[in-house]
């Protein structure tokens, strides 16, 4: 675990144009849908990042070969030698559990670890274990472990999930690709990410209608094959880096991505002041030239604000004219960022799952740190926009969602250093 720092001079306007990877939440379940079949799936555009290399390590040890070259991943499942998911390796990425469907419709077993304990509060997996038995799979929890079986393979069902999740949506759309039958996930999620991912089970042969609205139909097949699929742009980086733009004043091209992605926040930061357009390669922000407008938000699931962007948006309104009340619906206990955005200098009080951001005129440098992805994120935009120097520490959870942040940022006019701890 990389013990590096981030070091930031602030107060520089940012310039120029950034160029969006792509999506980490897209790419990560892809890669476990080569599971489904003993055929390759190449994918492109694959981010390098820390989760990536995660997923890799679990595959890996499932008995996929995986060759890389630069964003070019080639996943081949001829054969699955193991299908255990030890909890060492779901301990780290919560992500992990998306072999869980693949695992059983393709082989009849799984073992997966249970994730456990996370810092942005209890994050339950029920509706996958509970999905999974809908499709007929048989379920213990014991030792700390998840362990399916389905010897004579997994048949179709209408699952109404009781809560809208993400990574249960893509686990049991990837099951059901399987199944004999016909699926029907009702109060599905409806991320870019979902319709990303049955995109690609559809080149590989699954028949599946309905990705991006709440309810998706899955007619089961007998096998899947072999396809080429490009991972959709990551709209949380393309949020954080339009929020850049406006944070510091400046103004920025982001390529490789499109603001349909981000149309709640880019309702949002025109709300704010600011103004963003699409370009041919994909959108322009530019900075209010007034101050920055306080603007409410709520979290809720897509289209709705993502809660992946809550911090960021949380460190624009720190300096906001007037106030800007901010509520988090998706999780409990995401708000560590609170604290540390105040030593900056910025004024919040938090009532429940309400933040209160008072907007100040400007933050100034402090050493930070943060518990996760975006909260990081999140101070290292307040640093980009306070007077004087930022330290932000743990910088391994950057590494985990942000392609090169150091360089795109850099080659925009940020004063921004990664050094040795
Ligand atoms: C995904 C994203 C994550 C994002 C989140 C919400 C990936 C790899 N991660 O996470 O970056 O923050 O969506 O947009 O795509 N829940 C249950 N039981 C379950 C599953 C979820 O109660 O079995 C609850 C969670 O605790 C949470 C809510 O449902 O309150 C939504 O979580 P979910 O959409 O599942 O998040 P993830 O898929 O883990």
């Amino acid at each position: 675990m990389s013990l590096a720092k981030i070091r930031i001079v602030g107060g520089v306007p940012l310039h120029g144009q950034i160029r969006i990877s792509g999506a980490k939440n897209a790419a990560l379940p892809l890669m476990a849908a080569c599971l489904l079949t003993d055929q390759k799936l190449t994918l492109t555009n694959v981010p390098k990042l820390s989760d990536i290399q995660s997923m890799t390590l679990l595959l890996d040890q499932h008995g996929v070969q995986i060759d890389t070259e630069q964003d070019r991943f080639e996943l081949w499942a001829k054969d699955i030698t193991n299908t255990v998911a030890p909890y060492d390796l779901v301990r780290k990425m919560r992500a992990s559990i998306l072999v869980l469907g693949p695992l059983v419709a393709r082989t009849g077993q799984a073992k997966v670890s249970l994730p456990g304990g996370c810092s942005i509060g209890t994050r339950p997996v029920d509706i996958h274990i509970n999905g999974l038995r809908q499709l007929g799979a048989h379920i213990d929890l014991t030792e700390g472990y998840i362990h399916a079986q389905a010897p004579q393979g997994l048949t179709g069902a209408d699952i109404t999930m009781p809560l809208i999740s993400v990574t249960a949506t893509e686990n049991l759309m990837m099951a059901a690709t399987l199944a004999r039958g016909k699926t029907r996930l009702i109060n599905a999620a409806r991320e870019p990410e979902i319709i990303d991912l049955a995109n690609c089970l559809n080149a590989m042969g699954a028949q599946i209608t309905g990705a991006g609205t709440d309810t998706i139909t899955i007619q089961g097949v007998e096998g899947l094959h072999s396809a080429q699929h490009c991972v959709v742009a990551d709209r949380i980086e393309t949020g954080t880096y339009a929020m850049a733009a406006v944070i510091t004043g400046g103004e920025l091209e982001l390529t490789h991505t499109s603001v349909d992605l981000i149309a709640q926040v880019a309702g949002t930061l025109k709300q704010a002041g600011a103004s963003l357009e699409a370009t041919e390669q994909g959108l322009r922000v530019r900075a209010p030239t007034i101050p920055i407008q306080g603007v409410d938000i709520m979290t809720e699931p897509y289209p709705g604000f993502a809660t992946d962007l809550q911090a960021q948006i949380m460190a624009v309104m720190s300096v906001c004219q007037g106030a800007s009340m901010i509520t988090e619906t998706i999780f409990e206990n995401r708000f560590m960022h609170v604290p540390e955005l105040c030593r900056m200098g910025a004024h919040i009080t938090v009532h429940n799952a309400s933040a209160l951001v008072r907007g100040v005129k400007s933050l100034s440098g402090a050493e930070v740190m943060a518990t996760d992805l975006r909260a990081s994120v999140c101070l290292v935009l307040a640093g980009l926009a306070a007077q004087g120097e930022t330290i932000v520490n743990r910088v391994y959870h950057l590494d985990r969602g942000y392609e090169n942040l150091e360089q795109k940022l850099g080659a925009c006019g940020a004063m921004i250093e990664r050094i040795a701890a």
